[in-house]
């Protein structure tokens, strides 16, 4: 724990391998107007962070957010208000809160405070941990705000959920789900079939296995969380029609898909802070309709090792950072 003026936190001098993640003192923020602070009690992993801590080598250089160490990473936290930054926050000291605190934009809940503007964050949920809160802002509202406010998704046909393990992937598999999908596909690497039907896949594809466009052909919408070089291959899964939501870079050749027939959402879109789309989750998340899966926690202290099991890829759910234990 820091003075009253200073706090502990997981910063970074320089980008680089997870160690660059070091634990010490650093300044307690302070509420501005419009502004909470949020004693943090865990804090979520999230890709973006180990993009960041790298500086970003997967982006264009004109994508990089202009984010310098000494930097502070962490979107994704629960916690308690502390203190509040004016009169009109619409927040009382000692509420449990969750958020994505500040997206687009750098939010520092690697820390045992955070400064949150008020219209990000959600009330918790009382029968949720506050691990199983820091683990839903920026996936479950990526999930969320592209089915909703993104595509304006109205049930459909069959659709695939490509990286449905994820943290992105099993929000979206269960909202789509609940939007009225006709039918959900689950495409994963095996050891995840139990566990995405007990979500509530309908069909699962081993994409170690098989070739999703083998498996599948009469999609009306792909929700691809993975992307990259080989995003092409999953348009023959998709009907004449079908639509590709593309959640992360990937080469879709816009020639093959229009040869296919199937419409390409072209450049990436971005999810954003809402506390408003996050109450909507947590109604959700209250009744048991939406439920959040913990791949792993380690203390704050551990950050890099959080890390490093990121690194090591195939996660099922969130990793999240036990702040306060
Ligand atoms: N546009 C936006 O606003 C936005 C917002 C949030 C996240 N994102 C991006 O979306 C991506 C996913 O985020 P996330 O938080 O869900 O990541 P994550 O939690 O790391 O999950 C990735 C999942 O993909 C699976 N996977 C890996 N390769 C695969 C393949 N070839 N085919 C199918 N599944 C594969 C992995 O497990 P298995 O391989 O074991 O199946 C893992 O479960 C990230 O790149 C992130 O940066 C974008």
């Amino acid at each position: 724990m820091g003075t009253g003026t200073t706090m502990r936190a997981v910063r970074l001098h320089a980008f680089g391998e997870p160690e660059v993640l070091v634990y010490e003192e650093v300044p307690r923020p302070v509420p501005g107007p419009g502004e909470v602070l949020v004693r943090v009690h865990a804090a979520g992993v999230n890709p973006l962070d180990w993009y960041a801590r790298q500086g970003f080598p997967n982006l264009p250089r004109d994508r990089r957010p202009p984010w310098r160490p000494p930097l502070v990473l962490g979107s994704d936290v629960s916690g308690t208000v502390a203190a509040l930054g004016g009169p009109d926050t619409g927040w009382r000291v000692g509420e449990e809160v969750f958020g994505l605190v500040r997206f687009p934009g750098l939010s520092s809940g690697y820390a045992e405070y955070v400064v949150a503007p008020a219209a990000a964050l959600a009330r918790k949920p009382a029968s949720l941990g506050h691990l199983e809160a820091a683990a839903v802002p920026m996936a479950g509202l990526t999930a969320y705000q592209f089915l909703h406010r993104y595509l304006g998704y109205a049930g459909g046909g069959p659709a695939v959920v490509n990286g449905a393990a994820g943290g992105v992937g099993h929000f979206a598999l269960q909202l789509l789900r609940l939007a009225r999908a006709e039918e959900v596909v689950a495409v994963a690497s095996g050891r995840h079939e139990e566990f995405l039907r007990g979500l509530g896949a309908d069909r699962f594809v081993d994409y170690t296995r098989t070739p999703v466009a083998e498996a599948v052909h009469d999609a009306d919408l792909l929700f691809d969380t993975v992307g990259g070089p080989d995003a092409h291959r999953l348009l023959p899964a998709l009907r004449r029609g079908g639509r590709v939501v593309p959640v992360y870079l990937g080469d879709y050749r816009p020639q093959r898909a229009a040869e296919l027939g199937v419409v390409l959402h072209e450049g990436l879109w971005q999810v954003r802070s809402s506390g408003a789309d996050l109450a909507e989750l947590a109604a959700l998340l209250a009744d048991g309709r939406l439920r959040v899966a913990l791949d792993s926690t380690y203390p704050l202290p551990e950050a890099a090792a959080a890390h490093r099991r990121a690194e090591r890829g195939h996660i099922q759910g969130k990793i999240v950072l036990r702040v306060r234990e």
